[in-house]
């Protein structure tokens, strides 16, 4: 029996190989990603999150909101048209873990920073309805009575500057005094304010 004859004829042996083949192409994809400039180094002018975009960060995170909402635009002309310049991979380094979603009930908020007022925010998450009488974006009137006491904060810090985010010994230490006070309200809206305004600065 020829060579290829024992493969097709055999499933154990058929099964071992297609999963090496399938193991070789996709390492052959993915780990040049690792080293390529391009995905590797962060965009022109993108900074690390301050500490209150960091607790406000970790705010959406616990809130669910990437379950309706992506952060990654696609090189599509319809979504360039509504959103601004398509997400490139330099943006997201400092991000651990990324939120770019996969669910889009409400519209992609890569470039939502600096689109509408702080006051704007604020009305919208206290209710959605007041601003956007269509809207079926659930109200967080919480986020607004929650105070920080930012003790986790500097830990946090600590943990992403381990993972490459260049965070100063300054920012870490400094980072429970600029968050305490703060409510939870201001700090997403901070978060918010700052999503993809590196791309747009630069252009
Ligand atoms: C059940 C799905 C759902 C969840 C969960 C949700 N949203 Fe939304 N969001 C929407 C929809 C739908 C819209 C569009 C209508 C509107 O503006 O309210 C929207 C709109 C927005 C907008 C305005 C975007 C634009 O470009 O006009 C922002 C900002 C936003 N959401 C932030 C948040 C944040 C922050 C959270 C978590 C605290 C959140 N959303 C949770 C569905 C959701």
């Amino acid at each position: 029996m020829k060579k290829h004859g024992i493969v097709e004829t055999n499933i154990g042996w058929m099964m071992a190989l297609i999963v090496l083949a399938i193991s070789f192409g996709g390492l052959v994809e993915i780990v040049p990603l690792f080293y390529q400039k391009e995905t590797t180094e962060p965009v022109k002018g993108l900074k690390p999150y301050t500490a209150l975009q960091l607790e406000g960060r970790d705010i959406y995170i616990r809130e669910g909101c990437v379950g309706c909402h992506s952060q990654m635009i696609r090189p599509l002309r319809a979504e360039v048209e509504r959103y601004g310049h398509y997400s490139v991979a330099g943006e997201s380094v400092y991000d651990h873990p990324f939120l770019w979603g996969s669910k889009r009930t409400g519209p992609d908020l890569a470039r939502v920073g600096q689109r509408y007022s702080d006051a704007w925010h604020r009305a919208h998450l206290m209710n959605p309805r007041d601003v956007v009488p269509e809207s079926i974006m659930p109200a967080y009137p919480w986020l607004a009575e929650n105070k920080l006491d930012g003790k986790q904060t500097p830990k946090k810090m600590k943990a992403l500057q381990a993972l490459g985010v260049p965070y100063t010994e300054e920012d870490i230490a400094n980072a429970t005094e600029d968050v305490k006070g703060y409510t939870e309200m201001d700090a997403i809206i901070s978060y918010l304010q700052s999503l993809g305004t590196a791309v747009r600065e630069n252009r």
